[in-house]
């Protein structure tokens, strides 16, 4: 397909002289002012522009900077009766791809210029989706998950990741939650610009409220000096509220009109400071909770609730924990300079087994236990840590009824399950527990203590 080319100039003989020059080789369009260039600009995508300095009311770098805005800007090259050095240095400032001076213009010179001009800007394209792939990669590639639900926390992060819009992270501890916030900002067109993290519940109140929009000197006692906030440091990025279910009262009433006029002031001042400023929040806390509390604002938390994403429990996705177990292995294996390859199958069960009240951060740093521990090349269930090897799973995990389903469990580990549901059943009277089960007191507690389950 031959490249579309667009040239601009008000002497009609050159026009058409250049016309006749080059539509063997592009597709050709003329027009004779920077207006008429512009129209077709907008209204079609070409490959090259090619114009001259001067034109009637606008002149031809005026009409290269417009071009070079458009969303997918042609190679522009400038045409000039004379040519000077400040001229083309000027051309260079506008965008313009190359200059040439009209004076000596040669077809085949010309012809060659903008063969080159193409080139280079293919190439520039293609750097910049190779670099996009490179950063979409970072961006969720540390992120592991196979899980339909992580499946769908990747997609939410695509599709959000893009907008300015404020995202709230759900999730309990240990879940991700920061991890995914930094991923949106990575994925986002802001990634080049700071992605500033407070952690609200770090900070005794006033304290914070300075650390985020800042403070002139003397403000209070202690400001010997003015400091900018984190909304300022933020400037065209991302501000990532970890913990927001614990700012108070005038903290949310600030929030509340950052996110509605994008404005706030320093601590101490009253000139007002805008910033353009990406908010992304997380909390483990029940945040509806604690609206029905009084202690969290309803139109904050409208505001901050418009897209949520909620990370899954660990124990929900159970099929993520080969996966992870394995990355985690792999990353702390070569930080200690050990030769783990993977694990034995006892240590998986186990693995499976276990019910992660702290999620993935518990799991990684079960896995860095292992590997620090390990004398072989596979780490076994003595390597993991013993709260994990007791895999007491939490009351109501699991119902008996999938427990006896799945044909891999042993009588042991289906009868503690069934234990533990007749206690939940219970509500933790052992008497009635051991008449359900239909076992006496005695063997009852004898079996719960074998099974480390006394605690329930
Ligand atoms: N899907 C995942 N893939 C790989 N690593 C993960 C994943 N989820 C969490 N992690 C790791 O687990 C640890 C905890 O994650 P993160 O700090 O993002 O959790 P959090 O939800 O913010 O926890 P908290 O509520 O305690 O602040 C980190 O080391 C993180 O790198
Ligand atoms: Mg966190």
């Amino acid at each position: 397909m031959k490249a579309s080319l667009l040239i601009v100039d008000d002497e009609k003989h050159t026009r058409e002289g250049l016309r006749a020059a080059l539509e063997d080789r592009y597709d050709v369009f003329v027009a004779e002012d920077a207006a008429a260039g512009y129209a077709l600009l907008e209204s079609e995508s070409f490959d090259v522009l090619l114009t001259d300095f001067r034109l009637p009311s606008e002149d031809g770098m005026k009409l290269i900077r417009r071009a070079k805005s458009l969303p997918k800007p042609p190679v522009c090259i400038l045409m000039t009766a004379y040519g000077s050095e400040e001229l083309a240095v000027e051309a260079m400032k506008s965008g313009a791809d190359d200059y040439i001076a009209k004076g000596r213009l040669q077809i085949d010179e010309l012809e060659m210029r903008i063969g080159r001009a193409l080139k280079q800007q293919s190439l520039e394209v293609e750097n910049v989706s190779l670099r996009q792939q490179i950063e979409t990669k970072f961006g969720l590639d540390n992120i592991v998950g196979e899980s339909p639900a992580m499946h769908e926390v990747f997609e939410m992060v695509q599709q959000v990741a893009p907008t300015r819009t404020t995202v709230l992270i759900l999730g309990e501890s240990g879940t991700g939650k920061e991890l995914i916030a930094k991923a949106i900002h990575q994925l986002s067109p802001r990634q080049r610009a700071p992605l500033v993290t407070v952690h609200c519940a770090a900070l005794p109140a006033t304290l914070l409220e300075a650390e985020l929009f800042g403070h002139e000197k003397g403000a209070f006692t202690g400001a010997h000096e003015r400091r900018i906030g984190r909304f300022e440091q933020a400037q065209g990025g991302t501000l990532f509220l970890d913990e927001i279910g614990e700012i108070d009262a005038t903290i949310q009433v600030k929030l509340l009109r950052f996110l509605g006029e994008r404005t706030f002031e320093r601590l101490g001042s009253n000139k007002t400071q805008t910033a353009d400023v990406r908010l992304i929040t997380a909390t483990n806390k029940d945040l509806p909770a604690l609206v029905q509390a009084g202690k969290f604002r309803e139109d904050l938390f409208f505001r901050l609730n418009v897209i949520a994403i909620r990370l899954p429990l660990l124990r929900d996705r159970h099929e993520d924990i080969p996966l992870l177990a394995q990355t985690f292995m792999k990353e702390f294996a070569d930080e200690n300079s050990k030769k783990v390859t993977g694990f034995t199958p006892d240590a998986n069960e186990a693995l499976e087994a276990y019910a992660w009240p702290g999620n993935v951060r518990e799991l990684r740093t079960a896995i860095e236990h292992a590997v620090v521990l390990c004398r072989g090349e596979r780490i076994s269930v003595r390597d993991l840590p013993a709260t994990v090897r007791s895999r007491t799973p939490e009351i109501g995990a699991s119902s008996p009824q999938s427990v006896l389903g799945s044909g891999e469990l042993t009588v042991k580990e289906a009868e503690k399950q069934l234990m533990i549901r007749a206690l939940k059943d219970c509500g933790g009277s052992r008497t009635e527990a051991a008449k359900k089960l239909g076992m006496s007191r005695r063997t009852l507690h004898r079996k719960l203590h074998t099974y480390q389950l006394e605690k329930l």
